[in-house]
């Protein structure tokens, strides 16, 4: 067996234990709240300067860095890899922007000093999704605001943990889906809290890109990392849907999940792999490891959850089939429906202008058989654009990630953190995502039979009022006094 291979291994062999156990695990319901209370409208203290820890400087790390620089009022205050070339490029980057030097934590470990050092108020964790949960929790016990990549779990006990940590230490736990700041999933959230959608009865989303790539090559060339293959030690060994935010989380802001509404259960049905197997075999060649490897996860996946209030949403996953990219991001309510989560050839996001289109009712069962014409929509698509989007769609767009959704979520979760306002998402938000990732691999490996959500917010979500329509203050960015947010404002024309 070569290196590779036995590394390799050495890797998944944990997650396979983790998968049984999953297997076992019941959906247990929670204590009641930790000391402090529900997370529910938790508000920290207003922090005018905010210090970050980067950990995971990769490429979403690199990319985080570069924006949360570039944010009045927030510094990078630590870098943190498993490699030292990956933190000295963060320092010559933060070096070239003339920001200030960040301190430096290198190692597999490394991250856990970082979490308990005294100079960082929050932890920005990009690693891989084994580090998810050992980070934050690490994160909040060293008395930081844990944000975390998605998915920030996989498993119902992983959420618990996160939740209880979270309650007791009063401290946020918030999840980096950075979809339900996209022009299109914000123009969707605009037109249902308008209600010209009606009351919401179905939603669709998606995770739908061709990762085989992603999957398979080998991510450090020079030597073999343990972070190599994260992606695809984890499919090798699960099924059901293990990455269900970018589709899920827009639908839960339009539909007020855990805010009025919660979900009850789910069933999970998926295809047998086809795609991956094949792909290892057409691009290696015989002998080499990835030509035989054999992957548990199906290429397709499809959940559907029922909610207590009655309402349905499907979720799909797909990292395998040679299908261009969707994240679907259909709503459907009484009066009319929206859609907009495909891509455009060439495009790096879904833009406002295509493939968006919706429309409702003009009157009351006069039926709807067509979306808008394209004339109207080009009109109801201004008029009706995220009033966050009209502020600082510009700003964004310049500043990048996405399309300009990475930086309108730091931006937001900044703004809330500088002014003591609850952030947009906490963490029951992430809980009763995350838990998707077990939920659904045990409804696949029973023939899909059900399976209920545990209620994270242990009957919270009854009494609270879904997302409003949120912005931000920018001439409440930072502290005006210090000569640098100054610098970061005029760089973004603020
Ligand atoms: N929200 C989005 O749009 C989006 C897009 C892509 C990826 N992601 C998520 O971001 C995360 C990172 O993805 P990526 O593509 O940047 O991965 P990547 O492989 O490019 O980067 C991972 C980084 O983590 C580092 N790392 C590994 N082990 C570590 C340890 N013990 N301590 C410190 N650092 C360690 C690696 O050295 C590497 O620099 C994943 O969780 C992924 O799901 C989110």
């Amino acid at each position: 067996m070569d290196t590779n291979r036995r590394e390799f291994l050495k890797g998944t062999a944990w997650m396979g234990a983790a998968a049984v156990a999953a297997g076992c695990m019941s959906a247990k319901q929670g204590p009641g709240f930790g000391a402090g209370g529900s997370m529910f409208g938790f508000a920290a203290k207003p922090l005018k300067h905010i210090r970050v820890g980067v950990v995971g400087l990769g490429s979403r790390g690199a990319g985080a860095a570069h924006r949360l620089a570039s944010i009045p009022g927030v510094t990078v205050a630590a870098l943190c890899d498993l490699e030292q070339y990956r933190v000295d490029a963060q320092r010559e980057w933060l070096a070239k922007a003339k920001k200030p030097a960040a301190k430096e934590f290198v190692g597999a470990e490394a991250y856990r000093a970082m979490c308990d050092w005294d100079g960082i108020d929050c932890v920005y964790n990009t690693t891989p999704w084994e580090l998810h949960v050992p980070v934050a929790l690490a994160a909040m016990r060293g008395g930081k605001h844990a944000f975390t990549e998605v998915p920030s779990a996989f498993t119902v006990e992983e959420c618990w943990e996160l939740v209880e940590t979270s309650e007791k230490l009063r401290l946020n736990c918030m999840q980096l889906e950075n979809c339900c700041y996209g022009e299109a999933e914000m123009l969707a959230l605009n037109l249902c809290r308008l209600g010209l959608l009606g009351d919401l009865v179905h939603g669709e989303g998606a995770y739908i890109h061709d990762l085989r790539v992603h999957n398979y090559n080998d991510l450090s060339k020079d030597k073999y990392a343990y972070w190599n293959h994260w992606r695809l030690r984890w499919n090798t060994v699960h099924k059901g849907n293990q990455y269900v935010t970018h589709g899920l989380i827009p639908l839960m802001e339009y539909m007020g999940i855990n805010r009025g509404d919660r979900f009850d259960y789910l069933v999970s049905l998926e295809s047998d792999q086809y795609n991956f197997e094949a792909y290892g075999k057409a691009h290696y060649p015989a002998g080499d490891w990835h030509h035989d490897h054999k992957v548990q996860m199906g290429d397709m996946n499809t959940t559907l959850v029922k909610t207590v209030k009655g309402r349905s949403i499907m979720i799909q996953h797909d990292v395998s089939s040679p299908r261009p990219y969707s994240r679907i991001n259909k709503i459907t309510g009484t009066k009319g429906a929206f859609a907009g989560g495909d891509f455009k050839y060439g495009e790096q996001t879904v833009t406002s202008e295509w493939p968006v289109r919706f429309g409702w009712e003009e009157k009351p069962g006069a039926g709807l058989h067509g979306y808008f014409p394209e004339a109207k929509q080009k009109e109801l698509r201004e008029k009706y654009k995220h009033p966050y989007w009209k502020q600082a769609g510009e700003i964004a767009k310049k500043v990048g990630g996405h399309g300009g959704m990475d930086f309108l979520m730091d931006l937001r979760w900044a703004y809330c953190l500088q002014n003591g306002i609850p952030l947009d998402t906490n963490v029951y938000d992430l809980a009763s995502s995350c838990c998707i990732g077990e939920l659904s691999e045990r409804s696949v490996r029973n023939r899909s039979n059900s399976m209920d959500f545990p209620d994270f917010t242990k009957g919270a979500w009854k009494t609270q009022l879904p997302l409003g329509i949120e912005t931000v203050d920018l001439s409440k960015m930072g502290d005006l006094g210090v000569d640098d947010v100054k610098k970061d404002k005029a760089a973004l024309n603020i």
